[in-house]
């Protein structure tokens, strides 16, 4: 029908199949954290538009292009959250965490807003699973950081074309003298007005132009590892060495920058070869400073955003098959009034005892059922006719080699927890 309705330009839904890889990639990706003493948040997915404009940045092109800002009926101005990372800090504060023990670790997980030009790997809407902490300048909360962004999508996941770049931006003491070093240098050079206007905006950004053109110009670019202060400079070593000991594979990118304002010092981000364009599945830094600039005390903070969806299409481009999280044990299968009552009471007793199962409704042939029953993927199809019923039994079919065995129905329960 043609007046049917669409999801919004930009967004999608997330249906089985895929669904499953979905769930997967979300628990692989907040299982680090949580195994590592972050505690869970949550946060309103629309916060004051103020909040974003100082947190984020005004140079940024999140701010500036992308966000979906409304006024409510009261005439407040919101935002609907661009990322994660300033509504959590937000949230610290207003629930006083940084008072307490630090540092604060948290994660979270949900969707984002972008009003960005959709295409493969970019959408409207997005999901991040991320990580804050707050109240630790410790190289080694750095590394800790880092390693869960990786490990999941190389040791959970399995992913083996992830690249995982690292840099350092510097601090409020170093970076404006290498700006100004950098703004010099990009003055010399002969770039179109729409790039110039970048560079006096943010010129770091510049280094990030993806066209060969520009590129070739920067290649003898001043970079910002070579002008870091003392301070940072052996901050970075430390998380560098802190990596090698936990044997995460990373490449030094002296060009890395981030789309954010935020980021000082450590700045990473998680990249794969096989998603074109919009490569970045995950990415995060050092924010000291920004905790201050939300009215906070001065307390450092570090943390990550991985993207679900791309990590999704990562999955898919290596063509990994992750478990699946909703596949049942056995796919209970009534024929007949009878045989339906006894199925509803063995499902609840299944499902009870930690056996996934679905049945089959609507009083379906054997033939429409046993079709359900290979749709669900269970391991085993549970058939129960009069035959049963007055035997007390049920037919249990192994659905991989087909054999079928009668088995008393007090031991269902245990004959599938033996061979599941
Ligand atoms: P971000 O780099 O803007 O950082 O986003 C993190 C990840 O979210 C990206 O690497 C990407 O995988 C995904 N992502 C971003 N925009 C889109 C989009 N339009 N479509 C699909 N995926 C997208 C942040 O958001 C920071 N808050 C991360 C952070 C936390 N830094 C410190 N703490």
């Amino acid at each position: 029908m043609s007046d049917q309705f669409k999801a919004p330009k930009g967004t999608y839904d997330v249906v089985a199949p895929f669904s499953a890889t979905w769930l997967a990639v979300k628990s692989a990706l907040t299982t680090p954290p949580m195994m590592s003493g972050y505690d869970y948040i949550e946060t309103p997915l629309f916060e004051d538009t103020a909040l974003f404009v100082r947190g984020v940045g005004e140079s940024t092109d999140v701010v500036n292009k992308e966000m979906y800002t409304f006024e409510d009926r009261g005439g407040r101005s919101l935002t609907l959250r661009p990322e994660g990372t300033a509504g959590v800090l937000r949230a610290v504060l207003e629930n006083r965490l940084d008072k307490g023990a630090l540092p604060v670790k948290v994660w979270y997980t949900g969707p984002n807003f972008r009003y960005e030009q959709p295409q493969s790997g970019r959408y409207r809407q997005h999901t991040q699973v991320g990580v804050e902490t707050v109240g630790s300048s410790d190289p080694a909360i750095d590394a800790e950081v880092i390693w869960m962004a990786i490990y999941a999508q190389r040791n959970i996941l399995g992913l083996t074309g992830v690249r995982l770049l690292v840099n350092s931006l510097g601090c409020h003491n170093c970076r404006p003298q290498y700006r100004a070093t950098l703004t010099e240098f990009l003055s010399g050079l002969n770039l179109d007005e729409t790039t110039r206007q970048r560079a006096v905006i943010n010129p770091l950004r510049v280094l990030d132009d993806k066209r060969p053109d520009v590129q070739e110009q920067l290649s003898s670019a001043p970079l910002m590892p070579d002008h870091l202060c003392g301070d940072c400079r052996s901050h970075h070593a430390s998380v560098l060495r802190y990596l090698d000991i936990l044997g995460v594979q990373y490449e030094n990118a002296p060009r890395l920058v981030r789309g954010l304002d935020y980021y000082v010092k450590t700045t990473f981000e998680c990249v794969h070869d096989g998603l074109g364009a919009q490569s970045a599945i995950g990415g995060g830094g050092r924010y000291d400073g920004l905790i201050e600039t939300l009215g906070g005390d001065a307390l450092p903070g570090i943390g990550f955003g991985l993207g679900v969806d791309r990590t999704c299409l990562a999955v898919q481009a290596e063509g990994l098959t992750l478990p699946d999280a909703m596949q049942v044990a056995a796919f209970l299968v009534p024929l007949g009034e009878q045989a339906q009552t006894v199925v509803v009471g063995l499902a609840q007793q299944l499902r009870s005892a930690g056996i996934a199962c679905d049945m089959a409704f609507d009083s379906r042939s054997m033939k429409a059922a046993m079709k359900g029953a290979d749709r669900s993927g269970a391991k085993f199809a549970l058939i129960i006719g009069d035959d049963e019923v007055a035997g007390n039994e049920v037919v249990v079919k192994n659905m991989g080699s087909g054999e079928q065995t009668s088995v008393p129905l007090e031991l269902v329960i245990s004959t599938l927890q033996s061979q599941i």
